[in-house]
């Protein structure tokens, strides 16, 4: 009897998780392979997938990766994702001198200092929500009544956005990144640039006060940015501001009531908050899948990733890296979990992460302290999440207390 030599098929990648905080099962073909192995994308092309904590760091860093989506063969893990490459992208799909000069015009409103001098005023807009949902409640609808609106208030009120648009703009963004085909996330995508170009339009004839009012009137005015670099932004910003932050809300409030000593011990110290809050991060890699083409050949790992090869970095497979994460799919907070690549690596490293993770740390302080009883309100594995092939999160959360 001959032994068959052919290969096993490679791991398709994207797949649902089946539990919301942990990747799919799957996944562990990946995470045995480190720190590089190859998937297969939906359209049938394989592609490098870094499972490695240190050599995604090493080629996070790498100028050889482009993020520039509008490369021929650049690698798509959804039709959506393909859908949307006929425009010029802005930060993330940008590389080189472009993306720097991008880079420093945004840098200002996102440092340490920036989030932290916004912390009060988040933490008021936490307050007011939490308000109307006890006012209105129990139950409630978390999604709907805090995860959402914390970080879309907190992003329209820095941009200049109005909040009264709020359904518009997230029923689009929703559409966008999830919607059910190609063409609906385009129309989304179209809508959401028609909006944007309207209220560009407003503020130019009417200044108001926001980061889109600087940006047109320090950098639009001067040349710095062209009209359709300012569009792109506002809608970078605006849709990574809330529905990313979001996810983690409500993820991490599912994750902390799934674990309730853990979460005695954050509420009996919250000093413990920075470092859960990390550590949700890394458990949690909401945002999986982050896409580079190489540009020329890299020898990497006793391989060659060659020139126009796909790679894909799985932030859940390698934040879950044993060499560097003992026990890795436990949540302890008291592992250092920094370094890890919830927020990406290198030029492209978010550029939200402060806010970000003011807000995380603000929103669950203020959640568990103001509602000692809270409590899900369904069978945990009843309750829906989003799809893998797009940020992880809750689709509903309903809770009592
Ligand atoms: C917990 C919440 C968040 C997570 C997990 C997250 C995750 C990420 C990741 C993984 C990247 C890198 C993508 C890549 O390299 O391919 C990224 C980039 C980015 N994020 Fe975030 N993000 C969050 C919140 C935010 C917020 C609140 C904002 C805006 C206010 C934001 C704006 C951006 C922008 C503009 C980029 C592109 C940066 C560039 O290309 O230079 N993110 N984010």
């Amino acid at each position: 009897m001959t032994q068959s030599t052919e290969p096993p098929p490679l791991v398709s990648f994207p797949q649902n998780r089946s539990c919301p905080y942990h990747p799919p099962a799957a996944y562990d073909t990946l995470r045995a392979a480190r720190p590089l192995t190859r998937v297969r994308l939906y359209d049938g092309r394989p592609a490098w997938i870094v499972t490695g904590r240190d050599l995604a760091r090493d080629l996070l860093a790498d100028p050889r990766l482009s993020t520039d989506r509008t490369r021929p063969g650049f690698p798509v893990t959804t039709p959506r994702i393909a859908a949307l490459r006929d425009r010029r992208p802005v930060l993330l799909g940008v590389d080189g001198p472009r993306h720097r000069a991008q880079r420093r015009m945004m840098i200002p409103s996102f440092t340490l200092k920036r989030a932290t001098e916004l912390r009060p005023w988040i933490q008021e807009i936490v307050d007011r929500l939490l308000d109307e949902m006890i006012a209105h409640g129990p139950p409630a609808e978390l999604v709907r009544s805090f995860a959402l609106p914390v970080p879309s208030m907190v992003i329209c009120a820095l941009l200049g956005v109005p909040y009264d648009d709020h359904e518009f703009f997230e029923e689009q963004s929703r559409r966008l990144l999830r919607g059910p085909t190609a063409e609906d996330t385009r129309d989304a995508r179209d809508r959401l640039q028609e909006y944007l170009d309207a209220l560009i339009d407003r503020k130019q004839r009417e200044a108001g006060e926001g980061l889109l009012d600087e940006l047109i009137q320090q950098r639009l005015q001067e040349g710095e940015l062209d009209r359709e670099e300012l569009t792109a932004l506002a809608m970078i910003l605006l849709i990574a501001g809330h529905e990313t932050t979001a996810n983690m809300i409500s993820l991490g409030t599912y994750t902390l009531l799934l674990h309730p000593e853990r979460l005695a011990e954050l509420r009996a110290d919250p000093s413990l908050l920075p470092a859960a809050v990390e550590e949700l991060l890394r458990l949690l890699s909401i945002a999986d899948g982050l896409l580079r083409q190489a540009t020329e050949d890299i020898e990497v790992a006793g391989t060659t990733i060659r020139a126009g090869d796909g790679v894909i970095f799985s932030t859940s497979v390698i934040n879950r890296d044993e060499d560097v994460y003992p026990d890795p799919d436990t949540l302890d907070w008291h592992r250092p979990a920094r370094h890890h690549v919830a927020f990406g690596f290198g030029i492209h490293q978010c550029l939200g992460q402060n806010l970000a993770r003011a807000e995380l740390e603000i929103a669950l302080r203020t959640l568990f302290e103001r509602l000692p009883g809270l409590r899900l309100a369904a069978e945990p594995d009843e309750i829906p999440f989003k799809p893998g092939d797009t940020i992880q999160g809750m689709l509903e959360l309903p809770v009592t207390w």
